[in-house]
């Protein structure tokens, strides 16, 4: 069977991690982005000059007809996607919780729930034996947040990783005679870009000292545990969570 793996967010930081690590264990990649075509481009220029395959696909997550034409163009351009990682997510400025707004709720839970339960239902159609499918593996890129909370950060964040959390334990269990696993990890302090969308670039950095570990984690350490749950290394493991945070 040819592997097909769709990544969210495929185009920067673990996403682009996960996608040249897939890429080497042969998979075909869908990249999918939001706005950033030139780090999408680059990231599936360079898997094609490796001798991959890859392709890179704007749609933005939160909205529900970008999702199904991600998955459309997937079947037509690389055949049936068998590998899901539910990675695209977002986060804003660090601030406490009576400043969050209704907007900025929306926005959080729209791109790191909804967007991630979109995929998971585009997926399933495909990969389930219930439909004819053949079978295949998703990972949910939750984060330490979802049992840390972020306080004085980003509740708002951290809750809708304790979203993913939950729906990683349901759909686990509603597929799991169906031939899909699912399963997901929890990444604690990686250094990305992600820190700058919160007013911190430096986040890692200033925390680093306080991890058991002493240090911040790489995004390929990350993929590393993503593609071991992808694989059959993996066959008999389902609703659970790696974490990979240092030991924090
Ligand atoms: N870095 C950490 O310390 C850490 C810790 C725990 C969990 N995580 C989780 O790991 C995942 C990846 O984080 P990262 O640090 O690698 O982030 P990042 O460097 O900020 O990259 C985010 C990626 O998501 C894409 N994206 C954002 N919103 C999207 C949307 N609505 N539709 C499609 N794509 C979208 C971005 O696309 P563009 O390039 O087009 O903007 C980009 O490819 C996230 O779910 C994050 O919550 C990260």
């Amino acid at each position: 069977m040819e592997n097909v793996i769709v990544i969210t967010g495929g185009s920067r930081g673990i996403g682009a991690a996960t996608a040249y690590l897939a890429a080497d264990r042969g998979y075909r990649v869908c990249v999918n982005y939001r706005n950033n075509h030139e780090a999408a481009s680059a990231v599936v220029d360079k898997i094609n000059q490796q001798g991959g395959q890859a392709i890179a696909i704007a749609a933005d997550i939160a909205i529900e007809a970008d999702v199904v034409t991600l998955f459309n163009t997937v079947d037509s351009r690389l055949g049936n996607v068998t590998a899901l990682v539910n990675n695209a997510g977002i986060l804003e400025q660090q601030t406490r919780l009576e400043n969050l707004d209704a907007d900025r709720l929306n926005r959080v839970f729209a791109t790191n729930i909804t967007g991630a339960f979109l995929c998971a239902r585009e997926a399933i159609k495909r990969m389930s034996t219930r439909h004819g499918g053949p079978g295949g593996a998703i990972v949910n890129v939750s984060s330490v947040a979802a049992r840390l909370g972020a306080p004085g950060e980003y509740v708002d964040y951290a809750a809708s990783k304790g979203a993913m959390d939950t729906m990683t334990l349901g759909l686990a269990k509603e597929v799991a005679t169906e031939g899909i696993r699912v399963n997901a990890v929890r990444p604690g302090f990686i250094y990305t870009d992600i820190h700058a969308d919160g007013g911190d670039p430096n986040r890692v950095d200033r925390i680093k000292e306080s991890l058991p570990m002493k240090r911040g984690g790489q995004a390929m350490e990350v993929a590393q545990a993503i593609l071991w749950l992808l694989s059959n290394e993996a066959s008999y493991t389902t609703g659970t969570f790696i974490e990979v945070a240092g030991g924090r």
